[in-house]
């Protein structure tokens, strides 16, 4: 989703600029630009497209200047066109401003000024924020930005330039995340770390409400009434550095081929190799909080939301704790009966998904204790929540989620294990799914090997329209998460279902054109799972099988089988969704689609 970048010092500002952009793309955007002050003037270009061909057409003589700010546009209010794209304008070229996040009162706010003569070339909220900051300025840079945290309602994080304003970026955050990156005799603005890495080697991160005048030597932060406030700085963490793509294609291909390492480490820093000793006195929660718990509840979004409803179902199966899952969006809404007894569990690889963070609210005010299973332990989520259980994945960039989901799952099944301790379940309940996650490592790379069985069902489901995906049990999740990737990147129309369900409506889909994929290793659903791919065949339907490599029963039915390891029946859902990450990856790549980046979508969607 949007990305803010900001650069004052002594180098031309263009090329950090793009720089920025192009280390922002990640969070996925359909339009870019920069502003760059020279001579007292805001040179702006702006325009929809990819940086990569944007960059090219920004004449650096024109923007030539050593202050500026750009941005990524991920489309909210107004098309993707030039004059929606930010920079935003303000009094006529006064004011240059770029904007993460939503403005709620947009309408009355531009009714009111247009009531006073403004004329509105945008369809945006940005341009509202640009207007009101340039008719509030009259000299006080701090004074207009106040103006701005007392008339919006919303999350914004916005930086600014006004043509007065010589080597000045203006910084306000409220709701989004903005920080400020010390150089040596420079200094940037930016809305997440990667673009401020290799130029800055100190961090702030702006608090609600913080206003910062940020000059090439300077930053002064004010809080909300206009005092000035000191902010802790922290070392910047280098290990954001130079995140490329080692070779592979695309970031998803790499980040699929991370997960067996990414999963070892995970297990590693939470349980012994005999699986009798659990770690996880870091959470703030210790063995009687377990006992009291009366219910709980795990919020999260799409891939984080597949992987609540497996941490419902192991929190459930092996702590016999009662525990759901629900939409983090959906979550305020149902008015939740939330106490002290009750715990919320907020799934999140970026930590800062606006509808989980809103989630949490309603949690923290009710005193409910609050857990976030998070791979950004500095992160929006990160400071609301008790504690944070970490899923070790590293950064993900593709903005389908693969190593981050099955990161989730392992670290939601380690916590069950450990209420499931805390409860007093037998260690012989436990101890083979505690030494089954040793085997994920293995797993995962043998499932990885057999990508090109993947690629071969991909060749002939590419021209498919619709899909179905069908799971039981803890699988049905792995059908939700392989519909979702499908459709993320391949733009199939795929429905995931629980198998059981099938009777009840999605059989009237099958067909000889909509391809079905059935999840049926080894476990208590496996022979039902075999029943529905019979009635797929049955209607001509046809069928791809994840089985594990000894299925019989599976090679005769299916047109294609995708198989997986054998593993204990909770902890394969971790492998099981390989094979249809591979599948969805192989058919994008079939197809031509941006794998990386799909269409319409963003890594982080951080508004409501
Ligand atoms: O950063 P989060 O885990 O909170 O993101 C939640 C969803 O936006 C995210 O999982 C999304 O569904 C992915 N694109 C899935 O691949």
């Amino acid at each position: 989703m949007c990305g803010i970048i900001g650069y004052t010092g002594g180098s031309e500002a263009l090329p950090v600029l793009i720089q920025g952009i192009r280390l922002l793309s990640y969070r996925g955007y359909d339009s870019a630009g920069v502003s760059v002050w020279r001579d007292g003037t805001l040179h702006v270009r702006r325009d929809p497209g990819r940086i990569e061909d944007l960059a090219p057409n920004w004449d650096p003589d024109t923007l030539a200047g050593t202050t500026g700010i750009g941005h990524t546009r991920w489309a909210t209010h107004g098309v993707p066109n030039r004059v929606n794209a930010h920079p935003q304008p303000g009094g006529e070229g006064a004011v240059a401003l770029v904007h993460n996040g939503i403005v709620e009162n947009d309408l009355a706010l531009r009714a009111e000024l247009e009531a006073e003569g403004v004329e509105f070339a945008s369809d945006t909220d940005t341009e509202i924020l640009a207007q009101l900051f340039a008719r509030a300025y009259d000299g006080d840079p701090v004074a207009a930005a106040r103006t701005l945290l007392a008339r919006c309602r919303g999350q914004f994080a916005v930086a600014i330039q006004h043509h007065d304003l010589p080597d000045t970026i203006l910084a306000v955050r409220r709701g989004s995340p903005l920080l400020v990156g010390l150089g040596v005799r420079e200094n940037l603005v930016a809305s997440d770390l990667r673009p401020l890495v290799g130029r800055a080697d100190r961090v702030i991160e702006l608090a609600e409400n913080d206003i910062a005048v940020v000059t090439p030597t300077t930053v002064v932060v004010h809080d909300e009434s206009g005092a000035v406030v000191e902010r802790a700085i922290a070392p910047i963490d280098h290990a954001v550095r130079d995140i490329g793509k080692d070779g592979y294609p695309h970031f998803m291909l790499k980040e699929m081929h991370e997960q067996p390492s990414r999963l070892y480490e995970l297990v590693a820093a939470r349980v012994d190799p005999e699986g009798t000793t659990l770690r996880f006195d870091d959470l703030g929660l210790d063995d009687d909080d377990w006992r009291r718990f009366q219910r709980i509840d795990l919020v999260g979004a799409g891939t984080g939301f597949h992987a609540c409803q497996y941490g419902a179902y192991v929190l459930e199966t092996l702590a016999r704790i009662p525990a759901r899952a629900v939409m983090a969006h959906e979550y305020g809404a149902r008015d939740p009966v939330l106490g002290p007894d009750v715990l919320v569990i907020a799934v999140s690889q970026s930590g800062e998904t606006m509808d989980t963070k809103v989630a949490l609210q309603p949690a923290l005010d009710a005193g409910a204790a609050t857990l976030g299973v998070l791979n950004v332990r500095q992160s929006v989520i990160g400071r609301m929540v008790g504690g944070v259980l970490d899923m070790h994945a590293g950064p993900e960039i593709a903005v389908a989620s693969t190593k981050a989901y099955t990161s989730m799952l392992t670290a939601l099944l380690l916590l069950a294990l450990k209420a499931a301790q805390a409860r007093g379940r037998t260690q012989e309940t436990l101890q083979p799914v505690a030494q089954a996650l040793w085997e994920l490592p293995a797993a995962v790379t043998r499932a990885l090997e057999r990508f090109e069985d993947a690629a071969q069902a991909a060749r002939d489901i590419r021209r498919a329209d619709h899909m179905l995906f069908l799971g039981r049990g803890a699988d049905a999740v792995t059908a939700l998460e392989g519909a979702l990737k499908m459709k993320e990147i391949s733009y199939i129309h795929a429905e995931g279902y629980p198998a059981g369900e099938m009777k009840h409506g999605p059989i009237a889909l099958i067909s000889r054109e909509v391809p079905t994929v059935a999840i049926a290793t080894p476990g208590p659903w496996r022979e039902r799972m075999l029943g529905n791919v019979r009635e797929v065949k049955a209607r001509d339907g046809e069928i791809i099988v994840v089985a594990t490599e000894d299925d019989a029963d599976a090679r005769a039915l299916a047109d294609f089988v995708l198989t997986v390891p054998a593993l204990h029946p909770l902890v394969a859902p971790v492998v099981n969704v390989v094979p249809l990450q591979a599948l969805a990856y192989e058919t994008a790549r079939l197809r031509g689609c941006d794998i990386d980046q799909p269409r319409n979508l963003a890594k982080t969607v951080t508004v409501q």
